[in-house]
Formats: structure tokens, C-alpha cells, sequence
């Protein structure tokens, strides 16, 4: 028996992945992100986290840091993520991570950091806070995956482009100190495809920092999710057979992929073929299989808020695990390096 075990561990593929503090967990992040997580906490060796330093970046005050660290660890628990089978920890928990992200940067360019498509976009939307941790946050990011030298990584369509360059900086590592060290890890969804899950209000991704009607949280109400969806932008309907969908109706058929039945998309998308569609039905029908999805999560939601002693002992816990493998992580890049204790 413990030699199966044993043999289970050495075959198992390391996964880790994180999300931002930077609000409640939406249908988005579920999709993207954490359903694969918890997918994935049977059959691998998981490390999830959640990303308060990369939060620094666009400035959350310490309540909200604090508030939101804890909401975010009461989504991932709500969701399903299991802390006997996941470590489930909190970034600045294990500062280990810094000092592999400076090491990692010595061989990271500038050039390259500023043409990344998420800073560029950051460039745009703060202008007036262009950091450089906005600028360094692909490094760390790969410190974050590095760290536990990870196979896979669950993420979003919109991650893609940061794991290209983790691969990169893994491979440029290896290459600059002769050593296979670092494996090139993956972005990973079970469906194959990443995903990118729609805005309610027309846009092509449904986002925390975007309109808050946009986004459907797990920790929404019923009520609240009604409210948004019936709200939702559509069109004024197609006009003639085949006619190709609107942004916003687009998006619609997406949510419905996401959440209902393959019979109630069909008969939808047949109604918008033949142009007898309804919008006000299809977002009835809509907002009644969210609701349903939701619901459990929700309910695990209200009830794990009060259970504040719970909370703290899971990030504990999950800081012990994750340190104990950045610490054997950052001893063997120090001696590859060349650091020795003199
Ligand atoms: P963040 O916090 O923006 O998002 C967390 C995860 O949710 C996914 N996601 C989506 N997926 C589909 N549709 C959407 N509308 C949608 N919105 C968000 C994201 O793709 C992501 O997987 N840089 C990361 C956090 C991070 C990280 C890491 C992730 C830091 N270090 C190491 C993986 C590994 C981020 O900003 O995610």
C-alpha cells in the first residue's frame, strides 16, 4: 500500500495556478480557472494559490487586500477545491517567490516585458500608475509556476500569452546554466480549448475590473442573478434566416453553453435560425440554469464566512506545504546558480 502511494506521487504531474484578490470570483474565473482546479485535485499533485502580490499592481487598499485574500480562499473552498488533496495557500505566504522572480528577472529583458499584451493594456486603462511591478508581472507570474516546477496550469484563454513566456524564461534558465532544471509547463483546460466567458454587457470577457452588472459572481443572490441577466444588452432580434449574431447575442449563447443543457441551447439557437426568438425567454431560461449552478456554491459561500478560525487553519496549513517546496525549489536554482555559503 505505501508503495503504491509512493509509486502514485512520482508518476503524479505537478499543477499549479492562481487568481488575483482582486474582487469576488466570477463565472469567468469558475470557467477559466477554478473548475479545472478542482478537477484536478484528484489525479495531481496541486498547489493553488491566490495572487495578493500580483494584486499590489493596481493598488487594492489593506482592507480590501485583507477582505478580498479571504473571499477569494472562501470561493476556492465553496467551489469544491479540497484542501486534504490541494495545498491551497496565500502568495505573500511564500516570500520564496520573490527572490526566485529577481533571479528569473536577471535573464528577462525589458524589451519583451513591454510588449506584453496584459501591460500594454494596464498602459491604457492606468495611466497614471504605470509600475513596475506591472512590468515585472509575467516574471513573476513564472516565479509563481516555477516555484513547484509545474507540468500544467490551469488558466483562461487571457493567460495564454504569460505562459509562452514562462516556458520561455524555464527554457532560457536550463539553456543559460547547462541543467534540464525546469520543466516547460503548459496551459491547461479540460475541455482542450482555453476559455473565455463573456460579459453580459456585450464584451468579449467578463471581468471584475469591467461594469459590475457584467459579471456574475458565485457569491450573487438568486435575485441578483436575475436581475443581471434579464438586464443583459442583446439586439433587436434577427431579421432573416442565418443571419449572423450580434457581439451581445453572441455572448448570450456562450453564457448558455456555459450553464444549460444542450437541448435548451439547441432549442434557442433554432429559434434565433428561424427567427422567432425571444430574448426575454432565452434570458429567463438563462438566469434559471445560473441560478441552479450557483446555488450550491453560494449557499457553501454563506455558510464558510462565518467559519473564520477554519479559513485561517486551511492557509496555514497551505503555507507549510507550498514553503516546504519553494525552499527545496530555491536551494537547488541557488546551487545551479553558483551562490555557495562560503
Ligand atoms: P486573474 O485573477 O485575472 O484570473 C484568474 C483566472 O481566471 C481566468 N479568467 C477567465 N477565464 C475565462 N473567461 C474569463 N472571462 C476569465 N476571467 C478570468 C484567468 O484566465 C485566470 O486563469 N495572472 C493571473 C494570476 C496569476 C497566475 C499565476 C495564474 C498569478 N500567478 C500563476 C496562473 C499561474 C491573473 O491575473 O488571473
Amino acid at each position: 500500500m505505501y508503495i503504491c502511494r509512493l509509486k502514485n506521487i512520482c508518476t503524479m504531474d505537478t499543477v499549479v495556478s492562481g487568481i488575483r484578490p482582486t474582487g469576488l470570483l466570477h463565472l469567468g474565473n469558475y470557467f477559466g480557472a477554478l473548475r479545472n482546479f478542482i478537477k484536478m485535485q484528484d489525479e495531481n499533485d496541486c498547489y493553488f494559490f491566490i495572487a495578493d502580490y500580483h494584486s499590489l499592481t493596481t493598488h487594492p487598499t489593506p482592507t480590501d487586500l485583507q477582505t478580498n485574500v479571504r473571499n477569494v480562499l472562501i470561493d476556492y473552498i465553496a467551489a469544491g477545491l479540497n484542501p486534504e488533496k490541494a495545498t491551497i495557500y496565500v502568495q505573500s505566504d511564500v516570500p520564496e517567490v520573490c527572490e526566485l522572480s529577481l533571479l528569473l528577472s536577471m535573464n528577462v529583458y525589458v524589451g519583451e516585458l513591454q510588449r506584453v499584451a496584459s501591460f500594454k493594456e494596464k498602459v491604457r486603462r492606468q495611466p497614471q500608475n504605470v509600475n513596475a511591478g506591472l512590468l515585472n508581472y509575467p516574471v513573476l507570474m513564472a516565479a509563481d509556476i516555477l516555484l513547484h516546477r509545474a507540468d500544467k496550469v490551469p488558466v483562461g484563454k487571457d493567460q495564454e500569452q504569460h505562459l509562452e513566456m514562462t516556458r520561455d524564461f524555464a527554457q532560457r534558465f536550463n539553456h543559460i546554466y547547462k541543467h534540464e532544471y525546469f520543466k516547460l509547463p503548459v496551459a491547461y483546460n479540460f475541455g482542450n480549448e482555453l476559455v473565455k466567458i463573456p460579459g453580459l454587457d456585450g464584451s468579449t470577457k467578463m471581468s471584475k475590473s469591467d461594469n459590475e452588472n457584467s459579471c456574475i459572481y458565485l457569491a450573487d443572490t438568486p435575485e441578483v442573478v436575475r436581475k443581471k441577466v434579464m438586464k443583459a444588452v442583446s439586439d433587436s432580434g434577427p431579421t432573416e434566416p442565418g443571419q449572423p449574431k450580434s457581439q451581445a447575442v453572441e455572448n448570450l449563447f456562450q453564457l448558455m453553453k456555459a450553464v444549460s443543457a444542450p437541448d435548451a441551447l439547441q432549442f434557442f439557437e433554432d429559434q434565433y435560425q428561424n427567427c422567432s426568438i425571444r430574448y426575454g425567454d432565452m434570458k429567463k431560461q438563462l438566469a434559471s440554469d445560473m441560478i441552479a449552478f450557483i446555488q450550491p456554491i453560494h449557499e457553501r459561500i454563506m455558510e464558510l464566512r462565518s467559519q473564520n478560525d477554519y479559513i485561517s487553519k486551511v492557509a496555514k496549513i497551505g503555507a507549510e506545504k507550498a514553503r516546504a517546496s519553494a525552499d527545496k525549489t530555491i536551494r537547488e536554482v541557488r546551487e545551479i546558480i553558483g551562490f555557495k555559503t562560503l
